[in-house]
């Protein structure tokens, strides 16, 4: 083809592409499906001030993950000041792995009580990379059907037979493994479910893996730090070890409060992941003050102010479900920190959530395909550093501000 040709052609590839942008995204307005980021100009505890068209405001939030308010503990934020370097200047495997990273790993698998532990830059490449370097398309992975969308991006990428149980159905779990006999078998579930806030059956999912020959594998985004003793997460709770679940992912972005994650658990398959995950190797690792800061903040967990800030959380916990169920609204059966209150419809999630912002209050409406069609919700988050007055005050707020469907 020649030169004027290829233009002509790319020309109107790139129109295509203009016009299929556009097109969706008036679908998405239309089914109030849009997204949008609101600029959070300063943190203070759980007050954040947010950037506004009219006038900025201070709003009280109920939607982080921020479980026991170390995002801002002086502890972690002196750590992460205090380390030397800003960046690590290369991947794990060339010159980027810090003495702080090497710390970082060894307390990690300390705290866990298992082998060994991988640092990765997030929870959501510690999934890709588990996936994909652990199964292959003669394997299968067999998966909750709640479970976050990193674990259902990395089956993908994994390029392995791919099946899905109804939410917490260990039998039906078992039946997808036992139809898949052939290769390896890799069975994964969300620990705490991100936007339900319910624990997976961990007990019944290991009988069925071992039952069928399959690895369990959980990820504890939601759980580490938050449950179990010393913060040692959900499968803590449920009295597992290493032989039960050979591999977790810790997440630090959540209630360690920064950001990155490690996978933890049997030693071979450790060294497995280090040597071919290729969301491991091919990237950078995280900042040195990162590592820092979760030292710092794994420090806290583990000890007495972690049991102080865990029992603060519960009671929280307690309240919220006390409060909520005095004032008739219906939550979903979560005992942990998140407690979603279920809408529906899209539009009136929305509504609900801007109607509770003019309050001062902070929920954010969850729409899918972040949650299955039909379910769109508040996913309302509860902290160890909200006070009874903030939570009481939600509560009366959810009452006066019923959902009027289509204001959005
Ligand atoms: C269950 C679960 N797994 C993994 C992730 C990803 O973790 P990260 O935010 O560190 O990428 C999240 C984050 O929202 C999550 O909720």
């Amino acid at each position: 083809m020649r030169a004027g040709g290829r233009l002509r052609l790319r020309l109107r590839m790139r129109s295509r592409l203009t016009e299929r942008v556009a097109a969706l995204q008036s679908q998405r307005a239309l089914v109030h499906r849009e997204r949008f980021r609101r600029t959070v100009l300063r943190r203070d505890g759980v007050h954040c001030e947010v950037q506004d068209a009219v006038a900025n405001r201070w709003l009280l939030n109920f939607c982080s993950n921020d479980y026991l308010g170390l995002s801002q503990h002086p502890q972690v934020v002196a750590a992460l000041r205090a380390a030397q370097d800003a960046g690590s200047t290369a991947s794990h495997l060339v010159c980027g792995h810090d003495a702080l990273h090497a710390e970082l790993e060894v307390a990690l698998a300390d705290w866990l009580q298992v082998p060994r532990a991988l640092l990765f830059g997030s929870g959501y490449m510690a999934n890709l990379a588990v996936l994909q370097a652990l199964l292959g398309k003669d394997d299968v992975c067999v998966q909750d059907k709640l479970n976050h969308a990193s674990l259902i991006d990395g089956a993908r990428l994994a390029g392995c037979a791919f099946k899905r149980y109804p939410h917490a159905d260990a039998d039906a779990a078992g039946r997808q493994l036992a139809a898949h006999p052939e290769g390896v078998a890799l069975l994964a579930t969300d620990g705490v479910f991100s936007m339900d806030g319910d624990v997976a059956p961990l007990h019944a999912l290991v009988d069925v893996a071992r039952h069928h020959g399959a690895s369990l594998y959980v990820d504890d985004a939601h759980g580490i730090g938050a449950l179990g003793e010393g913060g040692r997460g959900s499968v803590d709770v449920a009295g597992l070890d290493v032989d039960d679940v050979p591999l977790r992912l810790v997440t630090f972005g959540k209630a360690l409060g920064g950001m990155g994650a490690a996978v933890a658990g049997d030693a071979a398959l450790i060294e497995h992941l280090l040597q071919t995950a290729r969301p491991g190797i091919y990237t950078t690792a995280l900042p040195p003050a990162q590592a820092a800061a979760t030292l710092a903040a794994i420090h806290i967990v583990r000890g007495d102010e972690g049991d102080v800030l865990r029992d603060r959380l519960q009671s929280n916990i307690t309240r919220f479900r006390v409060g909520a169920n005095a004032r008739g609204l219906t939550l979903l059966p979560s005992l942990t920190a998140i407690q979603p209150l279920l809408i529906g419809d899209d539009a009136e999630a929305l509504a609900l959530s801007q109607a509770l912002e003019q309050q001062g209050y902070w929920a954010a409406a969850i729409r899918p395909p972040t949650v299955p069609e039909g379910s769109a919700r508040l996913r309302i988050t509860l902290s160890a550093t909200h006070t009874s007055e903030q939570i009481d005050g939600l509560l009366d707020a959810l009452v006066q501000t019923p959902p009027s469907p289509g204001s959005a």
